[in-house]
């Protein structure tokens, strides 16, 4: 595919070749830069000036049509997880999106509309406005005769200092379904610390999340709306291993702190309904 350039805006909005030539839009706002894939709709990098980059990237992450780019942030639509004969986490991510539209904003962020080729079922937007914070909205409308049911997910890879200190707040209390056992908890900690492989959908949260990361000085904060889901996931040492497109020392440097509406909290639409799924992401430098 060769993409059209008509949302470029000279100085902050630029088309380039990205890893394995696939097109890749490239953005300097005003307080950071970020790179988006139109494979996908994926935001694979978002810098704040002065600060290390706040999105973790695999060396080994294949860029190539129809797989999975492992870092940044992979669209889970419409469905999560692993469906018969389908691909795991839904189709979107492995789509080639079409560009809208680009805007420069008074506050000196760039915002820039994706759109999901057309379906008979339902329209899909994806807008990601980066500035001081990166703020991603992904819209659904049910454009078919009957209820459509699906879910979705910001499945975010953040770049941390190590995995032993980080620790997550905000999830106290939530209910949750621990993957790897398949049983459900509630979390009782203030905090979740990492000791191994960690695979949890907390539900019915619509809570921020607050990382803290004392190695890269840093507190990264989600805040989100239209999500009841949270899921939390480090592959540890063993899944790494197996894990063809990730290092085996990579778990080390990443967590995923994922917003969205999986399992029980699917969404479900009615003939012309729209939902939006929304996640901003900031960062405060501690000393
Ligand atoms: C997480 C799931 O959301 O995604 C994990 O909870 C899964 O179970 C992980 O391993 C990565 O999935 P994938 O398809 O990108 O390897």
């Amino acid at each position: 595919m060769n993409p059209s350039n008509h949302f470029e805006i000279p100085g902050s909005v630029s088309l380039q070749t990205g890893k394995g030539g696939l097109p890749l839009i490239r953005i300097e706002s005003a307080a950071s830069s970020a790179e988006i894939y139109y494979h996908g709709a994926h935001v694979s990098h978002f810098q704040r000036r002065n600060e290390p980059p706040l999105l973790f990237m695999s060396e080994a992450s294949e860029f190539e049509a129809g797989k999975p780019i492992r870092g940044g942030v992979p669209i889970v639509f419409p469905w999560f997880g692993a469906r018969d004969g389908m691909p795991m986490h839904g189709f979107a991510r492995l789509a080639e999106w079409n560009v809208v539209t680009s805007k420069l904003l008074p506050d000196g962020s760039v915002m820039l509309h994706f759109r999901l080729p057309h379906d008979d079922m339902f329209d899909t937007d994806f807008i990601v406005t980066v500035g001081e914070t990166l703020a991603m909205e992904l819209s659904v409308t049910n454009t078919g005769r009957s209820d459509f049911r699906f879910e979705s997910c910001l499945h975010t890879y953040f770049q941390i200092g190590d995995i032993h200190q980080v620790e997550i707040a905000g999830l106290k209390g939530a209910r949750y379904l621990d993957t790897l056992v398949s049983q459900e908890f509630t979390e009782a900690e203030e905090t979740i610390r990492f000791t191994g492989e960690t695979d949890r959908v907390y539900q019915n949260s619509s809570a921020g999340v607050e990382i803290r990361d004392p190695v890269l000085r840093r507190i990264i904060r989600v805040r989100k709306s239209g999500s009841l889901s949270t899921v939390v996931w480090n592959p540890w040492i063993a899944k790494s291993q197996r894990m063809p497109d990730f290092g085996d020392d990579e778990y080390l440097r990443m967590l995923c702190v994922e917003s969205g509406n999986v399992k029980e909290n699917a969404t479900v639409l009615k003939p012309g309904e729209t939902s939006i799924l929304r996640a901003e992401i900031s960062s405060e430098v501690t000393s």
